[in-house]
């Protein structure tokens, strides 16, 4: 199906095959070597010859391009028609650029290309009725290719650069070879990739193997940036671009993670009966919507990058929807969020950005391991988060602080650590979720950093002032010196505050030095 261009990239993966698997491309059917199809190639160019279409020369073979753009059936340069005569691209593509004013003579016409090469001395050569010699660029893709299907394919694929006169001389010798005018139905010219907006080269030193690539990001990341852009566009490789994909990635699981906490919420109905308000006539119509706009998308030249797009704004109206409903402390409507997870989830498996079977969201437990850990441990999660959630309560009315810390140890330390996220949210069910342990424990520590910077900022004075639970008055400097009840603070207990004082005053200024500095 795809010649040239599948032969491109499985060069460019050989340096780590597995590699094809992760990034779920899938294998080719055929893999084939130009040096093995020499005899194929030979009767190819005899055949062009004995049609009318070429002519020997000094050992080599040539195109007559007039002689096929003459024929009422055939055309010269269909795809890119402006670009006959462009003697820089011709000669760039015929490798000619280094031969003789004397060796290029041997073509009659100017816009004519090779089919077979005399070979000089010491160059590879392959005997042939014109003496030793190799084939030209283009005709071993039409031999190759002519020989595995035929007269006729649907689909060619390749690089934008390949149209001319790469792809335009394959379509002529084959027309030519196979007297017919439809050897290629469609031509996929694919963009370029780019390295931070310059072309890969060996030369800049910016060349990037997948290897690379994935030592930095998932397969499944690269497979999404490579969706969020239009295949036939210039695909810039870089921290930005992988970013969106990051954060993609991201808005979609935390999407797929609240869906399955809705899923599974105890419950003493089914779900099944839950009555459609306006909200949800309104986000079914937006479901609706965008599922025509993916559809019709697609249906535009495969332009996944708009599809991806409606798929994000269909979940920015999901979570509108579900936030709503939280605030007005009223369940989701499960049957409605559950079809547009599953909606989504098989669109993304039909991108192949997920693997697996789950009918909703990412596959747990990273890739290569069990799948269904969700399944597995769910449950005890459930079991453990309702009885902690009773816990708080219980904490809560009988003033049992000690209590209370231990569940925040629970949801703060313990269980990110196993890759595992507890969301208390005021008077609802506390949420479960299952999360890579890296981003928990990153999560985590900015939330520290974050929880000190705002501790930085209380200056000495102010730290105890808030306390009027604790203390009644304080001196000019905001020290406490008595207690809620109006009895002067005992030796023992200033000495414990000033240290804490002492504490902040130190923080504080570390504060004000940061700011000065312009951080
Ligand atoms: C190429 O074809 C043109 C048009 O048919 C013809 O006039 C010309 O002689 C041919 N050139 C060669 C070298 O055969
Ligand atoms: C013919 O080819 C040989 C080498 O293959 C070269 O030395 C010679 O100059 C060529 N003659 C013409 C007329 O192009
Ligand atoms: C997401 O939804 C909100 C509220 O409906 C809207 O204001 C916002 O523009 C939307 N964002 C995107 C990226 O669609
Ligand atoms: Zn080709």
């Amino acid at each position: 199906l795809y010649f040239l261009s599948v032969l491109n990239v499985l060069q460019f993966l050989s340096v780590c095959s597995p590699c094809v698997c992760g990034l779920q491309v899938l294998p080719p059917d055929v893999l084939t070597r130009v040096s093995e199809y020499v005899p194929e190639i030979v009767e190819f160019v005899e055949k062009i010859v004995s049609n009318g279409y070429g002519y020997e020369s000094n050992g080599s073979v040539y195109f007559n391009t007039s002689k096929f753009d003459a024929c009422p059936q055939h055309s010269y340069a269909k795809l890119v028609p402006e670009a006959v005569g462009d003697q820089k691209a011709l000669q760039e593509g015929e490798g000619d650029l280094s031969i003789s004013a004397e060796r290029l003579s041997e073509k009659k016409s100017q816009n004519d290309f090779a089919l077979w090469k005399a070979s000089k001395p010491g160059e590879p050569s392959w005997d042939s009725p014109w003496g030793k010699g190799r084939p030209g660029w283009h005709i071993e893709c039409s031999a190759m290719a002519g020989s595995i299907l035929g007269e006729s394919m649907d689909i060619h694929g390749g690089g934008f650069d390949l149209r001319f006169p790469h792809h335009d001389n394959e379509l002529a010798q084959s027309e030519a070879y196979f007297e017919n005018d439809h050897w290629v139905r469609y031509f996929l010219h694919t963009g370029h990739l780019t390295i931070a907006g310059c072309k890969m080269s060996k030369s800049l030193k910016n060349f990037i193997t997948i290897k690379d690539a994935l030592a930095k990001n998932t397969a499944r990341q690269l497979r999404l940036a490579f969706l969020m852009h239009s295949w036939k566009d210039t695909l810039d490789y870089s921290s930005n671009t992988m970013e969106s994909a990051v954060q993609y990635e991201k808005f979609m699981n935390e999407f797929f993670l609240n869906v399955k906490d809705i899923l599974r919420a105890p419950t003493d109905i089914t779900g099944q009966f839950e009555k459609w308000e306006a909200a949800e006539v309104e986000l079914n119509k937006g479901f609706y919507d965008r599922k025509s706009a993916v559809h019709e998308a697609l249906c535009d030249n495969v332009d996944t990058r708009t599809a991806m797009e409606e798929m994000r704004v269909l979940v920015n109206q999901s979570n509108t929807y579900i936030a709503s409903r939280k605030n007005a402390k009223l369940r989701p409507n499960r049957m409605l969020v559950e079809s547009i997870a599953v909606y989504l989830t098989n669109m993304l498996k039909i991108f192949g950005a997920i693997e697996g079977s789950d009918a909703i969201g990412f596959p747990m437990g990273g890739q290569g391991q069990s799948t269904d850990l969700e399944s597995t441990v769910m449950p005890y999660l459930s079991v453990l988060s309702d009885f902690r959630e009773n816990v708080r309560k219980i904490a809560r009315e009988q003033k049992v602080t000690e209590l209370l810390q231990l569940c925040d140890v629970v949801r703060d330390n313990t269980l990110p650590e196993l890759g595992v996220r507890l969301e208390d949210h005021e008077g609802l069910p506390t949420v479960v979720k299952l999360v890579d342990k890296e981003i928990l424990l990153k999560e985590r520590e900015e939330k520290k950093k974050m929880a000190k910077l705002e501790k930085m900022k209380i200056p000495p004075s102010e730290m105890f002032r808030a306390e009027t639970d604790k203390y009644s008055k304080f001196d000019e400097q905001g020290f406490p010196t008595h207690d809620a009840e109006g009895k002067e603070l005992s030796k023992g207990h200033s000495k414990k505050l000033r240290k804490l004082y002492e504490a902040q005053e130190k923080l504080y200024t570390e504060y004000l030095e940061m700011n000065q500095n312009g951080n």
